[in-house]
């Protein structure tokens, strides 16, 4: 039977650092990152795309986009990686061992991944950035004006995309708590401290031979 890949969801607010550390991660422990919302920005980018604007409607009011679109992006960049790592001859990747970041958001995105992805990975735990409001607020301005060029790291949108994170990302992440998935890590403090507590995790699960 063929083996399916490892998956590792990354959640926390905006801004908590979910993108900077899965760089690290996939970089120490051989995973591919795969953020949702890079995700749909290269599709609204895509010339012609069908969903482009509402894609870009979407992370401007920080809303939530449906899942048909956003797990089949996941689901094709999956796939694709696999493909490319077999390619290079990358046995170690084996199967796959992918982080997705920002995903799932909603129950939208949950019960969609259940449909479409319940059979085809397996979602070893979800890492949750811990951070608050206030940081996530201060950094994306902060990367907005260092020129992220990022249609929502504005005021307006972030409040706007913490209103979505509250009440619809946080019942996720405490949904999945009640099935003993959910890691905790503490994210407001210096990015090499929130690596370290994160890298104990990884250690356990996937040990540097
Ligand atoms: P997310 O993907 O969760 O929105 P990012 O990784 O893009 O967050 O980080 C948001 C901004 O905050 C970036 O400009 C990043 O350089 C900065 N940042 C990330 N982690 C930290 C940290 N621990 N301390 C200070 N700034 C950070
Ligand atoms: O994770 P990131 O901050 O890059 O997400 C930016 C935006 O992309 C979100 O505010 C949301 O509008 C959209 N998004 C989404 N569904 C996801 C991930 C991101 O609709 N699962
Ligand atoms: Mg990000």
């Amino acid at each position: 039977m063929e083996q399916k890949p490892d998956v590792v969801f990354v959640l926390g607010g905006p801004g908590s650092g979910k993108g900077t550390q899965c760089r690290r991660i996939a970089n120490d422990y051989n995973f591919v990152h795969l953020s949702a919302g890079d995700l749909l920005r290269e599709e609204r980018n895509t010339p012609n795309s069908q969903y482009g604007e509402l894609i870009e409607n979407h992370i401007r009011n920080g809303t939530i986009v449906p899942v048909a679109i956003t797990c089949s992006l996941l689901e094709n960049a999956m796939n694709k990686n696999v493909a490319k790592r077999a390619a290079e001859g990358d046995t170690n990747f084996g199967s796959g061992r992918f982080l997705i970041d920002g995903f799932p958001r909603n129950m939208d995105n949950y019960e969609g991944w259940q449909k479409q992805m319940a059979d085809k990975a397996n979602v070893r735990f979800v890492l949750y950035l811990e951070c608050p409001q206030e940081v996530c607020m201060e950094r994306c301005l902060k990367r907005g004006q260092a020129g992220s060029g990022r249609s929502d790291d504005n005021e307006e949108s972030m409040r706007k995309r913490l209103v979505t994170y509250f009440t619809q990302t946080l019942p996720i992440i405490e949904l999945c708590d009640k099935s003993n998935l959910v890691k905790k890590v503490p994210a407001a403090c210096c990015e090499e401290e929130v690596y370290n507590a994160i890298k104990t995790i990884f250690e356990e699960y996937y040990p540097k031979v």
